[in-house]
C-alpha cells in the first residue's frame, strides 16, 4: 500500500450536522463556523485527523482509515460520517480539499484494485523504483545534469507565454524543480505530483522559497490521485534510458486526464533513432566477461557447463555507454512519439522497422539507440539530445549487440525490425531481428532493458 504522507496542516471550518438538518424543511440554522485548524498526522497505513481552535482544545478527532464514511461536499468541503452525526469540514482551497482527499483516499486504500499503475506494476518493482527516487542523492544527481536541467529551464523560460498566469501540473516532481521553473516564468498555480517520499522534501523546498500559494505538491501517483481543476500545461521528465525505460511516458500520457482541450504538453514529442554499429572490441568484451565459465578447474570445480547460459545473459543486458559516432555505419532510423496525440495504450508494444543503406563495409555488431525530445512552444522549440554527436547526458547510449555479427559492404541494406513489449517490471522487453537484403545473412537478439550493462568509466 502506498505510503501516508508526511503530517498535514489545514485552515478549516467546522460544523457538526444531523441528518435531520440535512434533510429538513428548512434552512441550516447554526451558528457562523470559526477557522480552526485540522492536523493530520500519519500512524502506519492509518492517520489521525485532529481539530483544534484558537486554545489548541481539541474540538473534533477521527482516525482516517478503510472504514471512514465520507464524501465530498461542493469544490471545498468535506462530510466525515461518525455514528449519527457527521462533521462538515470547509477548506480554505480546492487545492486544500484535494491535499486532503488525497490523504484520505490512501487510508481508505481505494482506487488500489483499480489504479492504472498497480494493473501493470509488479509490487516489488514500483517499491524499489520509488525508493530509488526517494534518495536526495538521485534527485541531486539529475539536477546536476547541465544539459537536461538547462534545456528544461531555457524551454520553460523561454516560452514564458505559454505559462504566465497558467495553471501547470508537473508530472514528477520529485526535487519539485520544473515546478519552480514554471513559476519563474510567471504560472498561476502549480500541481506537483510525486509518488516517491522525496515529495516530503519538494515540499520543504517550496515552503522555504516561499512558494506555497502557487506550488501544491500532491503527493502519490499521477494514476491515483485528484486535481481540483483541469491545467493549461503538463510538465515533466519521463525519460528513461533508450526513452522508453520506466514506462513514466505512460503515467506522462495518463495525466492528460487533466489537460484542457488546448492544453500543451512540455515536452511536445519524443523521437528515438537507432543506427547499426560495428565495434569488435564491445562484442569480444561480451565474450571475455562469458569466458569466466569456461573454467575446467575453479577451485577444482568445473564451470564450464554454464558458459553457453553466461554468454545469453551477457548478451541480453543492452549496453549503456557513449562512442564515437563514426562507428556507426548508415544514416538513423527516426521513430516518433507524439505526446499530444499518444495514448497508454500506444507504448504497451512498439514496433519499428527499420532499413538501413550501409555507408561503410565491416561486421554489424548491433543497433544504438538514443533519444531526442522536443519542447514545441509558442515561441521557440527547444531540443533535449541525447545523440553521441551532443554534450553527454546521464543517459547515454544505449547499444544492443547482435548474437552474431553480420558482414556486410557498402552499399548493402541491413533490414528488420526492433519490438519493444512492455513488462510488468516498469521495463521493456526488447526483440531484434535483422538481415543483409543481398547476402540473406540473417542475426538478431532478445534482450531485457530492466537489466542494462553500464559500461561508462
Ligand atoms: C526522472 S525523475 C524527474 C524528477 C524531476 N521532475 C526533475 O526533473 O528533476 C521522475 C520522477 O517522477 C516520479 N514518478 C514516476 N512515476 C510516477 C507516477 N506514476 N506518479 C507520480 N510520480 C512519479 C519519480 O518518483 C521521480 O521522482
Amino acid at each position: 500500500m502506498a505510503r501516508v504522507p508526511a503530517r498535514l496542516q489545514f485552515r478549516v471550518q467546522l460544523r457538526f450536522v444531523t441528518e435531520e438538518q440535512l434533510f429538513g424543511a428548512g434552512p441550516l440554522s447554526l451558528p457562523t463556523p470559526k477557522s480552526l485548524q485540522l492536523d493530520v498526522h500519519p500512524a502506519g497505513e492509518e492517520a489521525d485527523a485532529t481539530v483544534t481552535d484558537a486554545d489548541g482544545v481539541c474540538v473534533f478527532k477521527c482516525l482516517l482509515n478503510r472504514d471512514t464514511e465520507c464524501c465530498r461536499v461542493g469544490k471545498e468541503s468535506i462530510l466525515i460520517t461518525l455514528g449519527y452525526s457527521s462533521a462538515l469540514l470547509k477548506f480554505e482551497s480546492p487545492a486544500d480539499l484535494s491535499s486532503f482527499s488525497n490523504t484520505l483516499k490512501r487510508c481508505r486504500n481505494e482506487k488500489k484494485e483499480s489504479s492504472v499503475f498497480s494493473q501493470r506494476t509488479e509490487e516489488a518493482s514500483a517499491v524499489q523504483y520509488f525508493q530509488f527516487y526517494g534518495c536526495i542523492s538521485q534527485q541531486q544527481n539529475m539536477m546536476q545534469d547541465f544539459v537536461r536541467t538547462a534545456t528544461y529551464h531555457r524551454a520553460i523560460l523561454q516560452n514564458h507565454t505559454d505559462f504566465r498566469d497558467k495553471v501547470v501540473l508537473d508530472v514528477g516532481c520529485g526535487s519539485g524543480i520544473l515546478s519552480f521553473f514554471a513559476v519563474q516564468a510567471g504560472a498561476r498555480r502549480v500541481y506537483a505530483v510525486e509518488a516517491s517520499s522525496v515529495a516530503q522534501y519538494a515540499e520543504l523546498l517550496v515552503k522555504n522559497n516561499h512558494l506555497s500559494d502557487k506550488i501544491i505538491v500532491v503527493p502519490g501517483k499521477i494514476e491515483d490521485i485528484s486535481l481540483p481543476e483541469a491545467v493549461d500545461v503538463i510538465i515533466s521528465e519521463p525519460m528513461g534510458y533508450m526513452l522508453f525505460n520506466e514506462r513514466m511516458l505512460e503515467s506522462y500520457l495518463h495525466s492528460k486526464k487533466w489537460l484542457k482541450a488546448n492544453g500543451m504538453m512540455f515536452p511536445t514529442f519524443g523521437d528515438i533513432h537507432l543506427a547499426p554499429f560495428s565495434d569488435e572490441q564491445l562484442y569480444m568484451e561480451h565474450y571475455s566477461r562469458a569466458n569466466f565459465w569456461y573454467q575446467q578447474c575453479f577451485y577444482g570445480v568445473n564451470l564450464s557447463s554454464l558458459r553457453g547460459a553466461a554468454v545469453d545473459e551477457y548478451f541480453r543486458q543492452p549496453i549503456v555507454d557513449t562512442f564515437d559516432f563514426r562507428i556507426l555505419m548508415a544514416r538513423t532510423v527516426k521513430y516518433t512519439v507524439n505526446f499530444m496525440d499518444s495514448e497508454e495504450a500506444d507504448l504497451h508494444r512498439v514496433e519499428i522497422p527499420f532499413v538501413f543503406q550501409l555507408t561503410q563495409s565491416g561486421l554489424v555488431h548491433g543497433l544504438a539507440f538514443w533519444f531526442d525530445v522536443a519542447f514545441v512552444g509558442s515561441l521557440v522549440t527547444v531540443w533535449l539530445s541525447t545523440a553521441p554527436t551532443e554534450p553527454l547526458t546521464h543517459w547515454y547510449q544505449v547499444r544492443c549487440l547482435l548474437h552474431t555479427p553480420l558482414f556486410a559492404k557498402e552499399g548493402e541494406t541491413l533490414s528488420g525490425k526492433v519490438l519493444f513489449v512492455a513488462n510488468r517490471r516498469q521495463s521493456y522487453d526488447i526483440q531484434i531481428v535483422a538481415l543483409i537484403n543481398q547476402t540473406g545473412f540473417r542475426s538478431g537478439n532478445i534482450l531485457d532493458l530492466k537489466n542494462p550493462f553500464f559500461r561508462f568509466a
